[in-house]
């Protein structure tokens, strides 16, 4: 079984390793590799250099772990609650220099979210990204003041065995990937008229 992307053209080797899976080994991740995940977060491009991004961290076990793992929709959790690490993304809504909207916080959040999976790779290790969660929980739990949003959680960890799922979750993770041709997303003319670059 491989998760591995079939690209049809060139990619980078990160690139193709990287999916999200739900089986996780216990195993603990080392301080120097979680702290590498989020060095790859800090150095995201973003909007005015705003960086908009807020991590909170939780290592299975401890509070903050339990406090994001409460917030998970019941499918997420039941297997995310066997990851070694869950982190909460929170966006910074407004500028840094006025209370003005940050038009592209979700934008920069995402892209940072991004570069933390493709480091993630690079170390051995996946991540997987969940909007089923209850933000306004998570809200509540950490103390998160008005001008930030909670936006997702993710889980990380080294591949564990699809044997440790159960049901679908066990069937969706050794099924094919899935992707678009290229023709319905990259458009040149009008939008929807797919470019030539792709005969
Ligand atoms: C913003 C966002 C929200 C997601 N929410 C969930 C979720 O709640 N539960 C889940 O199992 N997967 C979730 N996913 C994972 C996607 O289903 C997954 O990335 C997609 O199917 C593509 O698979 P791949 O990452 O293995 O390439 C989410 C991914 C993103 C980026």
């Amino acid at each position: 079984m491989s998760k591995e992307a079939q690209n049809l053209y060139p990619m980078h080797a990160l690139l193709i390793r990287r999916w999200s899976p739900r089986a996780f080994r216990s195993d603990n991740i080392p301080e120097e590799k979680l702290r590498t995940l989020f060095e790859a977060a800090r150095w995201s491009a973003s909007g005015g250099n705003q960086q908009p991004w807020r991590f909170i961290l939780g290592t299975n076990g401890d509070e903050s772990f339990s406090k994001i793992l409460d917030s998970l929709d019941d499918g997420n959790r039941s297997w995310a609650q066997n990851a070694p690490v869950l982190v909460l993304s929170v966006g910074k809504k407004t500028q840094n220099r006025n209370d003005r909207p940050n038009s592209s916080y979700r934008y920069d959040l995402g892209q940072a979210v991004a570069h933390l999976s493709i480091q993630a790779t690079e170390e051995g290790l996946y991540v997987h990204q969940m909007g089923g969660f209850n933000p306004d929980l998570c809200r509540q739990a950490f103390s998160i003041p008005p001008d930030f949003d909670p936006i997702t959680v993710f889980a990380v960890g080294f591949l564990g065995d699809p044997s440790q799922l159960e049901g679908n979750n066990r069937i969706r993770e050794t099924e094919p990937r899935q992707r678009m041709a290229f023709d319905e997303f990259v458009f040149s003319g009008t939008f929807g008229q797919p470019s030539s670059l792709f005969p």
